[in-house]
């Protein structure tokens, strides 16, 4: 007879499958766990005082409150715990000025996924449900200079790189962009 599972096999029996959702304004705690689990282990190789500045300035409650009111937020969840979000906008919309962009980009501000769920297919399906909320047909996305695994991800998800913005201090941004066919399924 086979022994009985351990105490580790049990709890990664439990762990439940993602749900996908509306993010509101309830996860806000939720999204502030999630920074400080992702944004120092993405971002501290590249330049550890931007990781911190990150989640400073942008991943605060005003930030993400102004943020629910004007972009569409999407969550991923596993028992009851907020383990990814991502979101979209317009350029237009955005309290960032960016006086190089000539009319409107429908923007994914934000994807990001748990380092302990990474890996899972959940950036992917936030990615296609984020896809099916454009109007247009195409979106585009700001990556981190030196964010290759982020950057990998998105060429094979079909975007890719149109411009680099000097982040003077900072590091550069790269702007990604992925033709989205009008007639997909929304
Ligand atoms: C980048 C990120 C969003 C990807 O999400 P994920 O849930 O780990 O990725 P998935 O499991 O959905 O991967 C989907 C597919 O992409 C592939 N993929 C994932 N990471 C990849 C990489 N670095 N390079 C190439 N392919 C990659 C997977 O193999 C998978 O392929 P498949 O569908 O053929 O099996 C996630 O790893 C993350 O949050 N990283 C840290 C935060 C970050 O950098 N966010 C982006 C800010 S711009």
């Amino acid at each position: 007879m086979a022994d009985s599972p351990s105490l580790v096999e049990v709890r990664a029996q439990r762990a439940s499958e993602p749900t996908f959702r509306a993010g509101t304004v309830a996860d806000i705690p939720g999204f502030r766990a999630l920074g400080e689990a992702v944004v120092p282990s993405t971002y501290g190789p590249i330049d550890a005082a931007y990781a911190q500045r990150m989640l400073d300035e942008w991943w605060v409650p005003e930030v993400f409150e102004t943020s629910l009111a004007r972009n569409t937020h999407l969550v991923a969840e596993v028992d009851g715990e907020v383990v990814a979000m991502a979101n979209l906008g317009r350029v237009s919309r955005s309290y960032r000025d960016f006086p190089y962009v000539t009319g409107d980009r429908e923007v994914m501000w934000k994807l990001y996924v748990h380092p302990d769920h990474q890996g899972r297919g959940i950036g992917r399906r936030l990615l296609a449900g984020i896809e099916a909320l454009v109007e247009g047909d195409e979106l585009w996305l700001e990556v981190v200079d030196g964010n290759a695994q982020a950057y990998d991800f998105y060429r094979a998800q079909g975007f890719e790189e149109v411009e680099r913005v000097d982040g003077g201090p900072w590091p550069d941004d790269v702007w990604m962009r992925k033709e989205l066919p009008m007639d997909r399924a929304r």
